[in-house]
């Protein structure tokens, strides 16, 4: 731990957004909810906190992960994935049910782990090769010009070189090469600068991926092992260098990106990523829930206990190894979500309810809620159907009575059929603009308005209707 002073600089891992600054941001894309928001945004603040304290107290302080229980459809998700943009730190999102999966034998908890650093080594890399790009760029340029003016041949006339006079011949092309080339050089890079050959056409060398190669083995076993063994394969390959005609501006780009690659070291990436991973990585534990057994158990409990009892030392802090390095868990903070509408925290083993000693409730939602969620998200649902349509030339506007009377039917159906939340507002709002969107091209009028009567027109009758209405909203 000693080595972390020495740790090369990253701004992965040290976001200074304030709680507030936070919250502010997830207020963007989620209604409501802001107990959840506060917990999440104290539990990043206290990253950056723990980053300043000194000594042995830094190693001491471990994060408190955060339990986030609510029925579905209420943002839980959604929190996790604002969250994972909002943050410029390692964030891996996964689903504690893909480890029950019947029949995916391998597929075990520590790659949680490993795709974390997978994702930590990703970020570091990203930022070393941004911080060389200007570098990249110019040895890029170089290289579109030797493809339009070749460096000249040490000797053009083989048989020369096997006759005789051939180091006459050759020091005396050299000399007329010479100038000519440098000049000529010199004028396509003056072109090459004010942007005149981007269009041209060029033949280049490009670094094939072994990628393909390897996807044959995905899904066998081979997959369960490790990135490690898919690696080998993939270097053992030998990188194929193809021929592809690209425009000069293409070419800029793969070169650029081929010359950041051989700027930066990838070793000192690696030891940076797995400390930020250690440090500052997040983990999304999503329908945790659903690996929570109630009562009896059968033989799917089994494996959903064993699930559990797999995921607790990670939680609990260990060492799993991945291709990267060794990672300690220890400090990587676990955010965990469920619906828990069978099963309860309660029904988790004891000792993983103790690792998530922040419990924080997501209510649910309400008319009001809905009505907002309908319109001030930046991604607010009706925004998008506006801007679906505005690509066929239709406006389309909603009333302030419709929208209330979207909301309220939204409520009407979760409380009759089943209480899906939000999600509840797509399959409304889907069936609603469904002669809208089939007839956009066509429509003479090209400004659509709904108002409460085309909402009841549309709906009334489906919602009326329990037995339609649980097949189709
Ligand atoms: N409070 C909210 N504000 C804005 N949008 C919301 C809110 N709650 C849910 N949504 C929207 O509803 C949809 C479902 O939400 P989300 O995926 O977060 O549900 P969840 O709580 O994870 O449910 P589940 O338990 O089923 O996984 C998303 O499209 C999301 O944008
Ligand atoms: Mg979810």
């Amino acid at each position: 731990m000693e080595a972390s002073e020495n740790t090369p600089v990253t701004e992965i891992g040290t976001n200074e957004q304030t709680p507030r600054q936070i919250v502010e941001e997830l207020d963007k894309y989620i209604i409501g909810q802001d107990e959840a928001k506060r917990s999440v945004a104290i539990a990043l603040r206290n990253r950056w906190r723990s980053r300043k304290l000194e000594g042995p107290m830094r190693d001491e302080v471990i994060p408190k992960n955060i339990l986030m229980i609510g029925s579905t459809g209420v943002g839980k998700t959604e929190i996790a994935r604002r969250l994972a943009k909002l943050v410029k730190a390692p964030f891996i999102k996964v689903e504690a049910t893909k480890f029950t999966e019947v029949g995916y034998v391998g597929r075990d908890v520590e790659s949680i782990v490993r795709d974390l650093a997978e994702t930590a080594v990703r970020m570091v890399r990203q930022e070393r090769m941004d911080s060389v790009q200007e570098k990249a760029k110019e040895l890029a340029e170089e290289r579109i010009l030797d493809v339009f003016v070749p460096q000249p041949k040490k000797s053009q006339n083989p048989l020369g070189r096997l006759f005789g006079n051939a180091e006459e011949d050759d020091e005396k092309e050299e000399k007329d090469e010479k100038p000519k080339y440098q000049a000529g050089r010199e004028w396509v890079r003056k072109r090459l600068k004010n942007g005149e050959l981007e269009k041209e056409l060029i033949e280049i060398d490009v670094e094939e991926s072994s990628r393909p190669m390897v996807g044959m083995f995905a899904g066998s076993s081979l997959e369960g092992m490790g990135d490690n063994i898919q690696d080998m394969i993939g270097n053992l390959m030998p990188k194929n260098r193809k021929k592809r005609k690209v425009t000069v501006e293409q070419a800029r780009k793969i070169f650029t990106q081929e010359e950041a690659g051989k700027l930066i070291d990838m070793d000192e990436v690696a030891e940076t990523a797995i400390k930020v991973a250690e440090r500052s990585g997040i983990v999304f534990l999503d329908e945790i829930d659903k690996v929570a057994v109630k009562g009896n158990s059968n033989g799917a409990d089994v494996s959903r206990e064993g699930v559990q009892r797999d995921i607790l030392p990670i939680v609990e802090g260990s060492q799993v190894s991945t291709k990267y390095g060794p990672v300690k868990t220890d400090h990587v903070l676990f955010i965990a979500a469920g619906a828990f509408h069978i099963a309860k925290p309660s029904d988790l083993i004891p000792e993983l309810q103790g690792r998530f000693p922040i419990r924080v409730e997501l209510k649910s939602l309400r008319k009001e809620d809905f009505e907002r969620i309908l319109t001030e998200p930046q991604n607010a649902l009706i925004k998008q159907y506006q801007a679906m349509l505005a690509t066929e030339g239709v406006e389309l506007e909603f009333k302030e009575s419709a929208i209330s009377r979207i909301a309220q039917l939204a409520c009407d159906v979760n409380e009759q059929s089943e209480d899906i939340g939000a999600r509840r507002l797509h399959t409304l709002l889907e069936k609603l603009l469904e002669d809208v969107s089939f007839d956009a091209p066509e429509l003479q009028d090209k400004h659509v308005v709904i108002d409460e009567a085309y909402v009841d027109d549309r709906l009334h009758d489906i919602v009326q209707n329990h037995d339609l209405s649980q097949f189709i909203l």
